[in-house]
C-alpha cells in the first residue's frame, strides 16, 4: 500500500498488477453477466450537462453504475476500494469522500478516444481507478489503456486483477480499440463538491 500512495503522490499514477485475485475476478464477471441479463447496462455518453450525448465512435463502452453492492463479491471489491480511499486520505491528505463507479464492457471493435476524466464542471473527481476483469486477455486482444505522462506514454494491459490509479485532472488517456470483449470497473474517488461563494 505504501508504494501506492508514494507513487500516486509523486508521479501521479500507479499500476497494481494483483489488486484482486482470480477468484474475485471470476465472481465479478458473473455479477456483470447477471446485471447485463437484467438489462442494467446502457451505452455510455460523453460530455456534461446539455452537451451530453452518445458518440459511439468516440466512446463505445456500455456501463452499469454500481451504487450499492448486490453480492458478496461486489461488497468485497467495494471494501478493498474503501481501504484504498482511507489509505490515500491518511497518507496524502486528499480528503476523498466517496467513490462513484461503474462496470464497463467494450465489445469487439470499441474504444474510448483520448480524454481527461475531470472536466471543469466536475471538479470533485480527484483519483481515477480502473480495475480490469479480463482473465483470458492476450496480446493482440487490444483494449490497452494508453496514457500520456510528462515522462512519456505508458501502456497498461487490461489483465485480470490489475488496478490502475491516477490523478483525474492530469493525464490525457485513451482505451485502444478492443479486439475482444473487454470488462472493467471504473471509478472516481471524489471530494465533496465545493460551491463558489458570491
Ligand atoms: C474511463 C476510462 C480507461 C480504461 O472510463 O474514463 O478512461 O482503461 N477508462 O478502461
Ligand atoms: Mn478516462
Amino acid at each position: 500500500m505504501l508504494r501506492v500512495s508514494t507513487q500516486l503522490g509523486g508521479i501521479g499514477w500507479v499500476v497494481q498488477p494483483a489488486f484482486i485475485d482470480a477468484a474475485l475476478v471470476t465472481q465479478l464477471v458473473q455479477d456483470m453477466s447477471r446485471h447485463e441479463l437484467a438489462g442494467a447496462f446502457r451505452d455510455a455518453a460523453v460530455g456534461v450537462g446539455s452537451t451530453r450525448s452518445l458518440h459511439p465512435t468516440i466512446r463505445g463502452d456500455r456501463i452499469c453504475w454500481l451504487s450499492m453492492a448486490s453480492s458478496p463479491s461486489e461488497r468485497h471489491m467495494l471494501a478493498l476500494f474503501e481501504r484504498l480511499r482511507v489509505h490515500l486520505n491518511e497518507s496524502l491528505m486528499l480528503g476523498l469522500h466517496d467513490l462513484e463507479c461503474h462496470y464497463a464492457i467494450y465489445d469487439e471493435g470499441k474504444r474510448y478516444a483520448r480524454h481527461v476524466d475531470r472536466s471543469a464542471q466536475g471538479a470533485e473527481r480527484v483519483v481515477s481507478v480502473v480495475l480490469y476483469l479480463n482473465a483470458e486477455w492476450v496480446a493482440g486482444d487490444g483494449g490497452e489503456l494508453r496514457m500520456s505522462t510528462p515522462a512519456g506514454e505508458i501502456v497498461v494491459e487490461p489483465r485480470a486483477g490489475t488496478l490502475v490509479s491516477f490523478l483525474s485532472d492530469r493525464f490525457p488517456h485513451e482505451v485502444l480499440v478492443s479486439q475482444a470483449t473487454r470488462r472493467s470497473v471504473t471509478g472516481w474517488f471524489r471530494r465533496r463538491p465545493t460551491f463558489p461563494v458570491s
